[in-house]
């Protein structure tokens, strides 16, 4: 049995302590607001008060919170992480963050001799829940390896990239195509109501060739019928628009594409749709469009 935390019970943390309540390992869980513990409480899961605390009683750390400052902040801070270390203390950052960070994140943990590896995910709480998540894992090889079980556990499929950031680098390439796709679904479902056609047909149609996506199969019809509940916020897209673009640019590339998307979700944010679900950037297009 291993002694498992994790740090950040926003939407993907929950669902993520939740599948690893149900394997028998120990689970210690740590918010910074802490009311978004209770329903893990009442499923077995033990609440930390410190990241320190939170350390100090697990092998495996996994953070899962907004940005880089963030796990910076639950690690280095006051009562961080750090402040918990003991021998064979191993912290996994399964959050979405800039590689470049993560890898001065992970340098300052070795020195401190603590492990890291990055373990950023694809998919959302509902696949977190039922572990099928995919992993894009950075970092030494047999730390991976010694908590491959937990990983396999989270997700149905691992992938092992190579040093630290790695995991990171290949995520953010990841989202630059979930952030297209929501756009290119929006305007064409845009396009088709303008035009006086029934945007389900355009769905149906697209889902008959082989330019559908597991979006246009699964958020197409929730889009068409305006519902944003959200699972993965618009706000948190557009923070990962902004960390593609700055690490482009630390990487000295340049992505036109990216550039103009961060402008279109900032617009959004900017119109009071940031809490939206991702996919209601159809309803940002809809509103300029005056539909
Ligand atoms: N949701 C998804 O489908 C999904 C999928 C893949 C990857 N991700 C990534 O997973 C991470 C979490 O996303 P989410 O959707 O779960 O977001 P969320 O529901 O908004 O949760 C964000 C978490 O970060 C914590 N946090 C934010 N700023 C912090 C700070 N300065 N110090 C300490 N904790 C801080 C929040 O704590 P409070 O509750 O105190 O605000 C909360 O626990 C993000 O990096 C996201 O890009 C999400």
């Amino acid at each position: 049995m291993l002694k498992i935390g994790i740090i950040g019970t926003g939407f993907l943390g929950k669902a993520v302590a939740k599948r690893l309540l149900g394997t028998g390992h120990k689970v210690i869980v740590y918010n910074r607001t802490r009311d978004k513990t209770e329903s893990l409480k009442n499923l077995g899961a033990i609440v930390a008060d410190t990241p320190k605390d939170l350390a100090q009683g697990c092998d495996l750390v996994i953070t899962i919170v907004k940005d880089s400052d963030a796990v910076e902040s639950v690690s280095f801070d006051k009562n961080g992480i750090i402040d918990g270390k003991h021998e064979g203390l191993t912290v996994a950052d399964m959050s979405t963050i800039n590689p470049i960070s993560s890898k001065k994140i992970a340098k300052k943990f070795l020195e401190n001799g603590i492990s890291m590896i990055d373990t950023p995910v694809m998919g959302g709480p509902n696949l977190a829940e039922k572990g099928e998540l995919v992993v894009m894992i950075g970092g030494k090889k047999e730390i991976y390896e010694k908590y491959k079980q937990v990983f396999d556990h989270i997700g149905n499929k691992t992938f092992y990239l190579g040093e630290n950031g790695s995991g990171h680098a290949m995520k953010l390439a990841m989202n630059l195509q979930i952030s297209m796709l929501a756009l290119a679904l929006s305007e064409g479902i845009t396009l088709t109501k303008r035009s006086g056609l029934d945007p389900k047909l355009f769905l149906d149609i697209l889902n008959s060739t082989y330019f559908k996506t597991g979006m246009s199969v699964l958020k197409g019809p929730k889009m068409i019928n305006g519902n944003f509940e959200p699972s993965f916020t618009l706000k948190m897209m557009k923070k990962d628009l902004d960390t593609i673009n700055t690490t482009a640019k630390e990487l000295g590339t340049s992505l036109p594409m990216a550039t103009l998307a961060n402008k279109i979700y900032q617009n959004a944010i900017d119109n009071g749709l940031g809490e939206l679900d991702y996919t209601g950037i159809l309803a940002f297009i809809e509103r300029i469009s005056k539909l």
